[in-house]
């Protein structure tokens, strides 16, 4: 069978590269700019840089910065019609995932006769209206590299995934100076959220030549740099590396798919609100070592790109490997491992179980097959 990869067209990295966004509208003949961010990234004090280059390119532009973590597709409707009168010729998505993927889809929504709640039916009907500039603030969700964007949908307590190639992005910028002060908890969940990407690209049914090259080496960029950008703040070289292997993750992800890691996370997400990388990052090891006799052979392919002492060891040893690997991360970046921790009970598994396993989309990718008792199995180990 054939495959394909859509990734974006024009990149940008390093130190610095945020002011490549005057180049760019210049480029685009960019008159009114839209922007998208959040009140974090605000008090962060990361919009006033970006509006100084946006004053300095002499560009209009209307800053939206009311975005909530990890939206509804209704809270995404209401941005998508507070912001639909600003007559952009550009958007930029200057933020996490929440920020981004809202923009993504303001930038199919705007000026469009269908709804969010549409797209969540029927996403082959989005058509791109504005094009758009991505400028992750975190290292995590690849959301500047993806045509997905994740919405929750309170009514079903889950989060679902809007997918299509029209909100590729047009323009990406990957500058760690804006991840330079990002509070140490969120380096991690989104660091590990984005090795999940990697790791699950690369060992998903789903994966391809293509993707395969993105998700190896963004897990080598993650596993080699995440302890010391979580634990070296200014530690430049591994936050680029945190950042480019993110949007790597992100690639691996629009050419294979992620698996059984993120289809059991969506409703820890979508009922508790437990952050994306966060729930992730607590199934992660347990699901990957109930994968690990069906992706042995991936998993010392990634070993053998992290860890060359290991290169006489068995397929078996080499595998463990990479699952102790992702462990020790978790461990020692402080990410919870347990649901207690958030007031998940025994009485909360059978809502867990029948959420998980509809979550068909991801889980088909999974190279295991897994029945609702494994997926019970699974989330008990996480209670406790
Ligand atoms: N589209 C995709 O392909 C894709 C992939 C994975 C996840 N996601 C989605 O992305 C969302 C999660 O995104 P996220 O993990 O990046 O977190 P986020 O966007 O929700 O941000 C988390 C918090 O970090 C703060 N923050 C962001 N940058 C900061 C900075 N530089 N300094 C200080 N604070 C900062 C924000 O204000 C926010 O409070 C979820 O909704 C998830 O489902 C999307
Ligand atoms: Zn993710």
């Amino acid at each position: 069978m054939g495959f394909q990869l859509t990734i974006p067209a024009n990149l940008y990295g390093g130190s610095g590269s945020l002011h490549e966004l005057s180049n760019i509208l210049k480029k685009e003949s960019a008159r009114k700019v839209i922007v998208y961010t959040d009140k974090g990234i605000r008090n962060a004090g990361l919009v006033d840089e970006l509006c100084k280059v946006l004053e300095e390119t002499g560009v209009e532009f209307n800053v939206y910065d009311d975005i909530k973590p990890e939206p509804s597709y209704i809270e995404v409707e209401k941005i998508q019609e507070e912001t639909k009168n600003a007559q952009a010729d550009l958007i930029i998505g200057f933020g996490g995932g929440s920020v981004m993927d809202a923009a993504k889809l303001c930038s199919v929504l705007i000026g469009a006769s269908y709804s969010v709640k549409d797209l969540l039916d029927t996403p082959q009907i989005a058509a791109k209206k504005i094009k758009t500039i991505m400028i992750p603030t975190t290292c995590g969700t690849g959301s500047e590299a993806t045509c997905n964007a994740i919405v929750a949908v309170p009514e079903e307590k889950v989060k679902k995934g809007i997918v299509n190639n029209e909100m590729i992005p047009d323009y990406v910028i990957l500058d760690p100076q804006l991840i330079r002060n990002l509070p140490k908890q969120i380096i991690a969940a989104t660091g590990v959220d984005a090795l999940a990407h990697a790791v699950e690209c690369y060992t998903s049914n789903k994966a391809t030549p293509f993707s395969n090259v993105y998700a190896l080496e963004g897990a080598k960029l993650i596993f080699e740099n995440i302890r010391q950008a979580y634990n070296e703040p200014e530690n430049m070289k591994a936050k680029e590396a945190m950042l480019i292997g993110a949007f790597y993750g992100g690639v691996a992800i629009t050419g294979s798919g992620t698996t059984a890691v993120h289809a059991l996370s969506y409703p820890l997400g979508g009922k508790y609100h437990i952050p994306h990388g966060v729930s992730n990052a607590i199934l992660f090891e347990t699901v990957m070592n109930f994968n690990k006799d069906a992706c042995a052979d991936q998993l010392a392919d990634i070993c053998d790109a992290i860890n060359p002492s290991y290169s006489d060891k068995s397929v078996n040893e080499k595998a463990q490997y990479v699952i102790d690997e992702i462990a020790d991360i978790v461990k020692v970046t402080n990410i919870p491992v347990n649901l207690n921790e958030f007031g998940i009970q025994k009485d909360d598994l059978e809502f867990l179980v029948q959420a998980g396993s509809e979550q068909k989309r991801l889980l088909v990718n999974n190279k295991k097959e897994l029945s609702k008792e494994d997926i019970r199995q699974i989330y008990s180990k996480v209670i406790g």
